[in-house]
């Protein structure tokens, strides 16, 4: 079994790696904090544990030893000592009590949702699907997907369902992990305390694709959340029909993107629910939540879908359009900006 040690220190030490931003050691949120905090409480209880047992387990295989030249013999028995008995099992029940308390009020204050005021949170629906994220702010009349826009400092209240099988919602760095079931709404709250953009990902295994079913989350000052909300409601009201300034290549790509993309993905509140309502496509950080963000990786997408995402419920559109289209499908499709 040494020769499996190498093994699990590369495990070990190749465990911290991963995506940028996806650790729930370094919270950037209220919630995050409170839970990276259990999480060091027990740790430090696990510590001092694990050195008490560690030292007497030493101390009595050194002391009691078999010596050289010693015969075999059975050491004096021991039967019932209640000091011994009382001692631990008293420790472990402070131990427990020192993590329990902590755990269970820190548990209900977490929880705590549906009970602000309207005005000091903003509601977002999260709705899962093989293999990406949609959002929606109700009072705001907003639907987008892959990259979630919320305000710094603001508590964001989370409906999060799915459209097809188990999900989870989780922002590491913001705290929080919630399933996302078909026909049930389960709720989160979080808070981000610092601008900045956060890794999201899906926490439960959904297919083939769930490990590369990220998102990012975007905190913004509350300046900059307004200025977006009113431009994504412009864009939301706008559609491939209204009289935009298009390049000839971008105005052939809007008439691809009508007759063979628009049965299921939205631009504004026109087409299908099916994909991802592609609004502020161009702003998006990322291509299906991780790729960069270029016109070669769209038309990639474009042409096989698969071969980036594979289980992606989207067709293959490499054999059906020509690679002029594709070309100028990409080009309407960065065109799709709300920035003003
Ligand atoms: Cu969705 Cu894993």
């Amino acid at each position: 079994s040494l020769r499996l040690l190498p093994l699990f220190l590369a495990a070990l030490a190749l465990s911290g790696c991963g995506k940028e931003g996806v650790s729930a050691l370094k919270p950037e949120g209220e919630v995050a904090k409170e839970q990276a905090s259990l999480m060091l409480i027990s740790l430090l209880i696990m510590i001092v544990v694990v050195l008490v047992v560690g030292f007497l387990f030493t101390y009595a295989m050194i002391k009691y030893r078999k010596r050289p030249g010693q015969e075999d013999y059975i050491p004096k028995q021991v039967e019932g000592n209640t000091k011994l008995e009382l001692t631990w099992t008293i420790i472990p029940i402070i131990l427990l009590c020192i993590l329990a308390v902590p755990t269970i009020s820190k548990t209900f204050a977490l929880s705590d949702n549906n009970t602000s005021k309207k005005s000091d949170v903003l509601k977002i629906k999260v709705t899962g699907h093989q293999f990406w994220w949609e959002f929606e702010y109700p009072d705001q009349k907003i639907t987008t997907a892959q990259d979630l826009y919320i305000p710094v400092g603001k508590k964001v209240e989370f409906d999060i369902t799915s459209k097809d099988l188990i999900h989870a919602f989780w922002v590491p760095a913001l705290g929080g992990k919630q399933d996302a079931n078909p026909g049930q709404t389960n709720h989160l709250w979080l808070k981000a305390d610092k601008e900045g953009t956060y890794k999201g990902r899906c926490a439960e295994l959904c297919g083939s694709s769930h490990a590369l079913m990220y998102f990012n989350v975007k905190a913004v000052s509350d300046k900059e959340f307004k200025h977006w909300v009113k431009d994504m409601k412009a864009g939301m009201k706008s559609a491939p029909d209204k009289d935009r300034v298009l390049t000839a290549s971008a105005k052939q790509g809007e008439e691809v993107f009508k007759n063979n993309c628009m049965s299921c993905h939205a631009v504004g509140n026109k087409g299908g629910q099916i994909g991802p309502n592609l609004t502020n496509f161009a702003d998006r950080d990322n291509i299906g939540g991780f790729e960069k963000h270029t016109k070669s990786e769209v038309k990639k997408w474009i042409k096989d879908p698969e071969s980036i995402k594979p289980g992606a419920k989207m067709p293959k559109f490499g054999k059906k359009l020509t690679d002029d289209q594709i070309n100028a499908l990409a080009d309407y499709l960065f065109t799709l900006s709300v920035k003003q």
